[in-house]
Order: structure tokens, then sequence, then C-alpha cells
């Protein structure tokens, strides 16, 4: 794996967005896998301004990983309720751009048959050809995407239970200032698992700030465990890049970057 430092936020956004402009540039019909967060948002900004200054995204096919339960996520009936992972990408990343609403894949929180859609959702990742790069970020317990400690490291698109750590972190991050109350966030989502991201034909894993030093040392340099399910990188067998700033790498003892 090669892991890249930066000095702050700003440049791993914008290391990141130009990880995958070049991707797409070189490969105009790339099948990107997306993630959601606080830590990804910078890179979407900088791939909207690349895409301002030009980038054509016109032929790319998204997958995103993960989205709560229960939420609503029809593009074209709008959204129930605003903490939709579905609205989060559309607002935050896909109204600014020009991919085309069906080359768009979320997995749907509403489904009328969750199981069946997860089944669903790997076959179509597959009928798309696979994915070519996956962005990712880490949270505090350890998990890429909803996987939680424990999710099995060869585990597929499934309904997951969310961590205790994992609902205080995002209640804190975004449902708070929503104004909603902490009993009715979601707490189930439907996330890839462990095992198709695995399967990505390369992989970028973001961390940024001082919350995520300890989980990013573990993470990178740890055992790889299901405790902290993005220990999985360590036996990833595809193209990983790590982008870190400062203060999440502060606790890397062995990984030289590059
Ligand atoms: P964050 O979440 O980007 O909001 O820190 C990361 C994650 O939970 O994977």
């Amino acid at each position: 794996m090669k892991v890249m430092i930066k000095s702050d936020y700003e440049a791993v956004s914008l290391a990141a967005a130009r990880q995958i402009a070049a991707l797409v540039r070189e490969k105009p019909t790339a099948v990107l896998g997306l993630a959601t967060g606080s830590t990804p948002l910078g890179t979407y900004r900088r791939l909207i301004r690349l895409h301002l200054e030009g980038l054509d995204l016109s032929r790319v096919r998204t997958f995103n990983l993960d989205e709560y339960l229960g939420i609503e996520m029809d593009l074209s009936k709008g959204y129930s309720q605003d903490q939709s992972y579905a609205r989060f990408m559309h607002e935050e990343f896909f109204k600014h751009v020009n991919i085309p609403r069906n080359h768009i894949n979320i997995p749907d929180g509403r489904a009328e048959n969750p199981k069946e859609h997860c089944r669903r959702y790997e076959e179509r990742i597959k009928e798309a050809g696979g994915i070519d790069l996956q962005l990712l970020g880490i949270g505090r317990v350890g998990h890429w995407a909803f996987n939680e400690p424990g999710s099995p490291l060869d585990s597929r698109t499934r309904i997951q239970p969310l961590a205790r750590q994992t609902l205080d972190d995002n209640y804190d991050k975004f449902y708070k200032k929503a104004g909603i109350a902490r009993k009715d966030m979601p707490h189930f989502a439907i996330t890839m698992g462990v095992g198709t991201i695995l399967q990505s034909r390369s992989i970028l894993m973001l961390g940024t700030g001082a919350e995520k030093t300890d989980i990013v040392a573990r993470a990178l340099e740890g055992p790889v465990s299901t405790d902290v399910t993005a220990s999985a990188i360590q036996i990833y067998t595809g193209r990983a890049v790590v982008i870190l700033d400062r203060a999440a790498a502060s606790s890397l003892k062995n990984i030289k970057p590059e």
C-alpha cells in the first residue's frame, strides 16, 4: 500500500480528487465506489472544481457504499429525511457534476425487500464490470462503510446494526444539527461488505483529523482483525493508496510515507 501524508484536510482532499480525476481521464467509463461522511466532503468539492474546469464525468458510473435503513432515496421523488446518504450525495456532489442519474447507484434504504435489494446491489456491481476505484474513509470504530466491529472480512452487501460509537459520531456530526432526536436516527444500515470492497480494483482510503490518529494506526499497522474492519487493507491485493493528514498519521510507527 502506498501511504501519502499531507499537511491538512484541504491538501488531502486535493490529492484525493486528483487521483480520481486521473483515473477518469485514463478511463472515462470508470466505475467509482463512493463514500459519505465528513472526510470525503472536501474531495467532492475539489472534484466539482475540476469538473467546472473541464473534467467530464458523463460516462462514469458510481456505487455508494452504504445507506441508512428506512430512509428515502428515490431521487425522482425527493427526500423524506434530510439525513439520507442519497441526499448527501446529491447535495454535495451529484447535482454539481454531469454524472447521469441512471449511472448512480446508492443502496435503497426504503427497499421493500432489503435482503433481495442487497443481493441485487452486488449483482449490479458485477454487471457494471466491478469497481475500478473505491473511495473510503475510516470510522472511529475502524469501520469501512458500515462494516462495524465483528463484520467478517468476506462479508457482502447486507443489513448491519450500527455500533454505539458510530451512532454517537453520526448523531453529533449530522443528526443533531438537523434537530432530529437521537432515538429517531436509524440504528441499521445497508452496507457493502468488506469482501465487496476488497474486490475493487483499487482503493483510495482517506483519514483526517486527530480523532482518527489511533484507529488509523490500528488499521494500517495493527493485527488484521474483524475488530477493525479497515485492517483488511493489509490483505488487499489490488492497488491501495492511503492519504492522511499529519494529525491522523501521527501515531504510525513503521509505515514510511511515499
Ligand atoms: P467521517 O466518517 O468521514 O464522518 O469521519 C468516516 C466513516 O465513518 O467511515
